[in-house]
């Protein structure tokens, strides 16, 4: 039974909520009130099953103020789920995510709040077609952006994420003359540009693409900064290389917050998913936020009703389940990507 809270604990849950910047985020009194009795029976309930909830930096502001036990990039998250002690994981992301999280943790229940949350990332390519990759180009390193299912991970050589990718490939370069890098088409570009590698013959990369990332372009950024003087330009690498080319970072979320983070800019523009700014602007309330954002329909459509069901009597469909032998065969080359990632032998 999922306890209730009381008037005076809803109020006091919704003032939390409005402490954390809810409010100038737009939440009215209605809404943080509605959101304070599902957050706090969303976190009652959690201690009572023993589950944790990684929230990713894109999810709405309720659900990372409201309830998350780490909010964080791909990597971060990857990273904090592989040494999560509680019984069961309530992520509140995309489908890759939970996968992720599943393959590290094959005996603790996963479970996605909303089961359809995919990412036209992952669902542009399937494990036979790395296997007629592979089969093409025979001896090449296969490196995979997270975004990605379990069985195309389960064909690669070692995963990567936004945080290290340039790293990770760059290292495969050292061993080879030749890389396969997917499914990220316009991250592929950007990788082979900055790493000064070949398109098609050097680094071969396939044809998928970020919908919320494609759509940004380099067209506006000169009037931007006439507009606003002295503004940094943020920009996420699944953004085409044409706009990558005239911003002042590119990088993953993580990358984007620390610079955020240490730096003192007249203003920021954080060009991606529109949850990141969100967080930017409640976690340096006194920084100033240029909007420019995109929604994506896959992060935004986890609701706390949805945690709140998932962990209250979840659906078969909201039960993260993949095959032992698949995790075994997915969990290597994550692991080798923690090993990459964090090797700083040669900085
Ligand atoms: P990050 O790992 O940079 O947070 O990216 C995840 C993602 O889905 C980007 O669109
Ligand atoms: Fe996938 Fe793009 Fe959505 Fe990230 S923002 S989950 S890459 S569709």
């Amino acid at each position: 039974m999922t306890p209730e809270p009381t008037r005076a604990q809803i109020e006091s849950e919704a003032e939390r909520l409005f402490s954390r910047g809810l409010a100038d985020l737009g939440y009215t009194d209605a809404e943080l009130l509605r959101c304070a009795r599902l957050t706090w029976k969303i976190n009652a309930l959690k201690k009572l099953k023993d589950a944790v909830i990684p929230v990713h930096v894109y999810q709405r502001a309720e659900i990372i103020h409201g309830v998350a036990d780490f909010t964080g990039d791909s990597y971060k998250l990857s990273k904090l789920c592989a040494q999560a002690d509680a019984k069961r994981i309530v992520f509140c992301g995309v489908r890759f995510m939970a996968e992720t999280a599943k393959i590290l943790n094959e005996d603790k229940e996963v479970l996605l709040p909303a089961a359809e949350a995919g990412c036209s990332l992952s669902e542009s390519i399937t494990g036979e077609q790395v296997r007629r990759l592979k089969a093409k180009h025979p001896g090449a390193p296969v490196v995979t952006y997270i975004n990605t299912s379990a069985e195309v991970k389960a064909e690669s050589d070692v995963i990567v994420t936004s945080a290290n990718a340039s790293k990770i490939v760059a290292k495969m370069f050292e061993m080879h003359e030749r890389v396969l890098f997917l499914p990220d088409e316009l991250m592929g570009r950007n990788l082979a540009k900055a790493l000064g590698r070949k398109l098609g013959s050097e680094l071969i990369t396939w044809k998928g693409r970020c919908i919320v990332h494609e759509n940004f372009d380099a067209a506006s950024v000169a009037l931007y900064r006439k507009m606003y003087p002295g503004v940094k330009i943020l920009a996420h690498s699944e953004c085409s290389p044409g706009l990558v080319s005239v911003v002042d970072l590119i990088g993953g979320t993580g990358d984007m917050m620390s610079y955020v983070e240490k730096t003192k800019a007249s203003s920021y523009m954080l060009i991606t998913e529109c949850g990141l700014g969100d967080l930017a602007r409640t976690r340096f309330p006194e920084k100033t936020f240029v909007p420019m954002c995109r929604l994506c329909p896959h992060m935004k459509a986890t609701g706390l009703e949805r945690v709140l069901r998932a962990l209250e009597r979840p659906t078969p469909a909201q039960r993260v389940e993949l095959p032992r032998e698949l995790c075994a065969r997915a969990r290597k080359p994550i692991e080798r990507m923690f090993e990459l990632a964090e090797d700083r032998a040669k900085e």
